[in-house]
């Protein structure tokens, strides 16, 4: 049964959408570099600068406010990521930060012949630190790659570049070049067979799927809040036994438990309680649709199945739309039947116009959209799409059929003239 969420209501929580352009109101397909945050998220911002405010772990009121608040949204994220342990998520600066970090952690484990296996479908991310902590520690990297002709994961090169040296596969759970989703089921158990740990970049997916530690088996995931309706913040969860037993880069009157281990320095307290009102506003959106969830789980799980279907449509109004444009190549996905393999995340490119001046034109037409290789460098790369990149459009659940609408008869527009 198709799950829905009345499409007015979500939009009206978000102040966003007020803004205008030349007299038009601003369609917002720049998510997947960021989406809007509903008023409540702002408000559980401000709300803590201004009623809390304090640091971690004193014994006056503002204070333990404070760590009731972080255990709460440790909570929240825990629900959101689908463990059972909220002391296994560590919140931090962003993605990129966590990453650095833990990659740092991890390579202090590994000998000089082991190996690393990282995809040409990612964000540089979730590239980058891992080749540059391989390099310190003097282990080669493999990579997989991908099938250029739709941008996604050729699982081929994974089964024949894994082996018994392996130590990590950093995998992204969606492309935000191409939005083709992976199997991060089947790659885990891969890896497992190896003795490999699993990485997953769940950056991308997180606003449109739930995700679930659990049910894929990974080892360490990270994502940020800034992508799924919350503010700049970025999220680590890693198995009990892993983080416990890494060596932390932290200072020495820091706690050695679990979540604070990974949380150095002084936490972005106001972004934290934003995380778990962008949460809360994602379970309620799942409450709206059916309210006998029993539990946030459900609801959020409730809520990412309706999202699926109305980005579902968006997908597919986006993929008619495009490849009827004159000179227009869809990098990623575009056999409708497949429309579940991937998010409503398009990479295009002209023949004529290059993505930067494309998406200048629809900036003007106030519809947001981002040119260039979006940090997703080992993809342009694959792709032969340096140095412009190309034009990402990406919906979110908060967009409309209407504004795809607009969006494809502007890019007509523009190509026609
Ligand atoms: C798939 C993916 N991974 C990683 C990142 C980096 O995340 P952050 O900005 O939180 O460091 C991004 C940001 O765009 C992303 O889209």
């Amino acid at each position: 049964m198709t799950a829905r969420f009345d499409l007015d209501t979500v939009r009206g929580q978000f102040p966003a959408f007020n803004r205008t352009v030349e007299g038009r109101p601003v369609v917002f397909l720049d998510g997947a570099a960021g989406s809007q945050v509903p008023s409540r998220v702002a408000e559980a911002v401000s709300g803590y600068l201004i009623g809390t405010n304090a640091n971690h772990g004193g014994p006056f009121a503002t204070s333990v406010e404070s760590d009731a608040m972080l255990d709460a949204a440790h909570q929240a994220a825990a629900d959101f990521l689908g463990t059972a342990d909220p002391d296994t998520v560590a919140f931090g600066a962003n993605m990129t930060t966590l990453t650095l970090a833990v990659s740092r952690a991890l390579s202090s484990t590994w000998q000089p012949g082991d190996r690393i296996l990282v995809s040409r479908l990612d964000h540089d991310a979730n590239v980058t630190p891992w080749t540059l902590a391989a390099h310190d520690a003097g282990v080669a990297v493999d990579h997989i790659d991908i099938h250029p002709d739709t941008a996604t994961l050729d699982l081929d090169t994974l089964h024949d570049r894994i082996t018994d040296s392996t130590r990590l596969v950093a995998i992204g759970a969606a492309s935000n070049l191409s939005g083709s989703i992976n199997p991060v089921t089947e790659i885990t158990q891969a890896a497992h067979r190896v003795g490999a740990l699993v990485f997953v970049d769940a950056v991308h997916l997180a606003p449109h799927r739930l995700l679930n530690v659990e049910a894929w088996d990974c080892d360490l995931l990270a994502c940020s809040a800034y992508k799924f309706f919350g503010p700049h913040v970025g999220l680590l969860w890693g198995r009990r036994n892993l983080l416990e037993s890494l060596k932390a880069y932290k200072l020495r009157p820091a706690s050695n438990q679990l979540p604070d281990k990974w949380m150095t320095g002084t936490g972005n307290h106001e972004g934290i309680a934003g995380v778990g009102e962008a949460i809360e506003y994602l379970a309620d959106l799942g409450r709206d649709v059916d309210p006998t969830a029993e539990s946030r789980r459900q609801a959020l799980a409730t809520a990412f199945r309706a999202i699926g279907d109305h980005e579902r449509e968006l997908s597919l109004g986006l993929l008619d739309g495009l490849v009827r444009l004159p000179g227009v190549t869809i990098h990623g996905i575009t056999d409708a039947a497949l429309i579940d393999q991937r998010v409503a995340t398009y990479s295009i490119t002209h023949d004529q116009l290059s993505p930067g001046e494309l998406a200048e034109q629809l900036a003007r037409r106030g519809i947001f959209t981002w040119a260039g290789n979006h940090y997703a460098l080992p993809v342009t790369e694959a792709l032969g799409l340096e140095p412009g990149g190309t034009l990402r459009i990406s919906a979110l659940h908060y967009n409309t059929l209407e504004e795809i609408e607009r969006t494809i008869s502007a890019l007509g527009d523009v190509l026609a003239r």
